[in-house]
């Protein structure tokens, strides 16, 4: 029976590997397209379309962005109960194919969230909030939310993981490059984290 069970897990995980290895392309080496397969797809999405709210999409996000947060994970700069384990054992050219590999995803269309949410949501990412010193989040994530090579894309992120992620960098909690985060989070009331959580998540 446990035979039967690990034999039929690794069929799944070989088929996967095709179909990410087919759906990717020529320019994705096996040993990415495996890592892809058997690793990150069960989170993250084969496509980089997580399947859980908690799980962050890397479809579209910067490579740079991704390979830093990846060698993070691995060095232990950034702590983080799952993907420490993750990346503990990647290569500098395997996080760079994995980093290149998801960014060259298409980000999946997103539906606009609760309304008025999104409509202090909307105020806080333009605007900030003046009377507590927030600032703006289109003044680094750019107007669209879609950052820079540094920066990383907020656009159509899940906004539970911005949540939580918003709540670590007010705590320190996130603990690799806190500092600029930090100041920005901790201006947050939890109304106004959730509300510019629920418009990002609708951004294209
Ligand atoms: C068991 C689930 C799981 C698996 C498998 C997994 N991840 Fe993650 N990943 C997470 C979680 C959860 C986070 C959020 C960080 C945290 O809170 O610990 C994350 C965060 C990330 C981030 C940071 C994204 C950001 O926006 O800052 C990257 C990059 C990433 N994962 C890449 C990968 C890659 C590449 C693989 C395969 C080698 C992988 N992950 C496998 C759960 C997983
Ligand atoms: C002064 C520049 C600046 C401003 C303003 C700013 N950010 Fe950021 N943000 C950053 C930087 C830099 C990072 C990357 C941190 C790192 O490298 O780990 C980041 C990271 C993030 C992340 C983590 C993304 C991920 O994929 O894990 C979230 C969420 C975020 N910012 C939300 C916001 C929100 C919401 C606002 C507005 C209320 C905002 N930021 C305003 C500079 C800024």
């Amino acid at each position: 029976m446990k035979a039967f069970v690990k034999s039929s897990l690794v069929v799944g995980i070989s088929m996967i590997s095709l179909h990410v290895a087919a759906a990717s392309g020529a320019s994705v080496s096996p040993r990415v397209a495996e890592i892809v397969a058997s690793r990150c797809a069960l989170c993250h999405g084969p496509e980089g379309e997580s399947a859980s709210a908690v799980y962050p999409r890397l479809a579209a996000q910067h490579p740079d962005y991704i390979a830093k947060q990846l060698k993070d994970f691995r060095d232990g700069r950034r702590k983080s109960d799952t993907m420490t384990d993750m990346a503990k054992d990647l290569k500098d050219e395997e996080i760079i194919g994995l980093a290149a590999y998801f960014a060259s995803k298409k980000a999946a269309s997103r539906q606009p969230g609760d309304a008025d949410f999104a409509g202090v949501g909307k105020f806080i990412f333009q605007r900030g909030n003046p009377y507590s010193g927030v600032p703006a989040c289109t003044s680094c994530h750019g107007v669209n939310g879609h950052g820079t090579q540094q920066l990383p894309r907020l656009a159509g992120q899940h906004p539970a993981y911005l949540e939580i992620q918003l709540k670590e960098f007010t705590k320190r909690e996130r603990t690799n490059d806190n500092a600029v985060m930090h100041t920005v989070a901790a201006k947050l009331t939890e109304l106004e984290t959730r509300a510019v959580a629920i418009f990002i998540g609708g951004l294209q």
